[in-house]
């Protein structure tokens, strides 16, 4: 045992490491649970009386060698210097965030627009049955309208399909609750479309609805029009046209005024100066009825438009398929919103 404690004595003297690992791995080997000095206190354990002593006070200063070697170059600037230099004049690293995806940042201003003024998100499932999206918002089986948007049916079973709009969620809560209801339901629609610069079979839409006694035509415009100069800017103007939906009657389409100041406003408007930007109307009274709301008492609105057209007009966008793409130089642009 003296041999061995002799040798280690002599090794330990001259010991000077490169670097940190080196001297990582020589504390290791000494003070380490399965190091050196363990395995010497163990059998120094075992040792009859009178070779304690001598052994004893070997051990030890093999032990305050090594601690005092370690201490010396763990605290040795020059030896922290020799291994990792810092070069101070290196550019700094800038942390890589993410941004919010426009679609999420437009559909955030949207539902901000109308929380101000009362209205209440309400979320439902993107497969949907037959009755919710189509039958109790006036579309019977059969009916032509259905036509207006080409659905995508889960399997064979004509009865499942991915919701073409999130009227389906209004159903879903006038059924569930009592009026007055104002909601906005946002959420993702699928419609069976060829994908162009245009149109898409994935797409964000988000709707409003109003119910409560005595709510006119007038609500509505005005409710409009307060949106559209929140979201476009305070000279916004609007114009309603008549349209046809089967779940509101009357019902119409909303357009902005774009203006034609340049060669782009005369391609987007069609040469005209508006936009079409969301439907809507007042609710149809059997659409009511199916909901087991009492058409004779209570009357609302409705109204519904995409994101990603309004996302569109605000951002210049011309081709719809850039946000689905996740291009990143496409996503970056947006980081700073
Ligand atoms: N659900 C209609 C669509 O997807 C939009 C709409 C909603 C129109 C509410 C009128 C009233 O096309």
């Amino acid at each position: 045992m003296l041999k061995k404690i002799n040798r280690l004595l002599k090794e330990v003297d001259g010991f000077v490491p490169n670097n940190k690992d080196e001297l990582e791995s020589f504390r290791l080997s000494f003070l380490g649970k399965k190091g050196y000095l363990n395995s010497l206190f163990n059998d120094f354990k075992k040792l009859p009386v009178e070779s304690k002593k001598d052994l004893g006070k070997k051990i030890n200063q093999l032990k305050k060698t090594v601690k005092n070697i370690i201490k010396k170059y763990h605290s040795d600037s020059s030896f922290e210097e020799k291994q990792s230099f810092i070069d101070l004049s290196k550019p700094v690293l800038l942390n890589n965030f993410g941004s919010r995806h426009p679609l999420s940042i437009v559909r955030k201003n949207i539902v901000d627009i109308f929380n101000a003024i009362g209205f209440n998100s309400s979320e439902g499932p993107e497969i949907e049955d037959d009755w919710h999206n189509f039958t109790a918002l006036n579309l019977p089986k059969d009916h032509p309208a259905r036509d207006m948007q080409d659905t995508f049916f889960i399997q064979t079973n004509p009865d499942v399909l991915l919701r073409t709009h999130t009227s389906s969620v209004q159903v879903r809560h006038m059924t569930k609750n009592k009026p007055p209801i104002r909601i906005l339901s946002p959420g993702r629609v699928y419609r069976n479309e060829a994908v162009s610069a245009r149109a898409h079979c994935i797409f964000h839409q988000i709707e409003g609805l109003y119910i409560d006694t005595n709510v006119s035509f007038a609500d509505l415009k005005q409710t409009l029009l307060y949106f559209a100069k929140e979201l476009f800017g305070e000279k916004t103007k609007i114009r309603l046209r008549p349209s046809y939906f089967p779940f509101t009657e009357p019902s119409a389409e909303v357009d902005i005024y774009w203006g034609l100041n340049n060669e782009s406003d005369y391609r987007i408007t069609k040469g005209t100066g508006w936009l079409e930007v969301l439907g809507c109307g007042m609710v149809d009274p059997n659409v009511l009825k199916n909901c087991g709301i009492d058409p004779k008492k209570y009357s609302g609105y409705a109204f519904g438009m995409g994101v990603e057209r309004i996302a569109m007009l605000k951002y210049g966008v011309t081709d719809l398929r850039l946000f689905f793409e996740n291009n990143v130089s496409f996503l970056k642009q947006f980081s700073s919103l």
